[in-house]
């Protein structure tokens, strides 16, 4: 059996008058993330770990943010289409492992529907998804509320 690592980081500006969406989930904040599509960091992270895993590129390779097609595009949608390129490629996905560097708001209480809505669009259990949450201690853009980042790793096989 051949087994393959990957990794991704994204990072998105956090700005007023937008939904903080984050593993297809909307969490209740006073800013959101800006982009082309939802925006949604921790979904970015992962779908470019997949296809770096798959050694197909990345998402903006993919899903070009000049592209009308993806303006406001639900990130799990986007997902769901890597999942079918990891399909095709014959691919079964061992497990996927997340950090999200915000220092507001907490994510703890949202892991749970995220790691339900990326499972059920994987196709995987959720035992096989992990997220986690962590601040920068206050320090950099993260620390000072200026953006979110996120981190993923996963590994395939086949
Ligand atoms: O070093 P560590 O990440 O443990 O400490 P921290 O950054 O102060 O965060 C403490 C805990 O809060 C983390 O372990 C996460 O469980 C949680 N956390 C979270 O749910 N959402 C965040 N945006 C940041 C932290
Ligand atoms: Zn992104």
């Amino acid at each position: 059996m051949e087994s393959r690592v990957g990794t991704g980081f994204d990072v998105h500006q956090l700005t007023e008058g937008r939904p903080l969406i984050l593993g297809g989930v909307e969490i209740p904040f006073e800013k959101g993330l800006l982009g082309h599509s939802d925006a949604d960091v921790l979904v970015h992270a992962l779908m470019d770990a997949l296809l770096g895993a798959a050694a197909l590129g990345d998402i903006g390779g993919h899903f070009p943010d000049t592209d009308p097609a993806y303006k406001g595009v639900s990130s799990m949608k986007l997902l769901e289409k890597v999942k079918k390129l990891i399909d095709e490629e014959f691919y079964g996905i061992s497990n996927v492992d997340i950090t999200v560097m915000a220092q507001r708001p907490k994510i703890k209480s949202y892991i749970n529907d995220m790691r339900k809505n990326i499972a059920r669009t994987l196709e995987i259990e959720e035992s096989r998804v992990n997220i986690k949450g962590t601040t920068t201690e206050k320090l950099g853009f993260v620390g000072r509320e200026e953006g979110i980042a996120a981190q993923a790793v996963c590994l395939l096989y086949r």
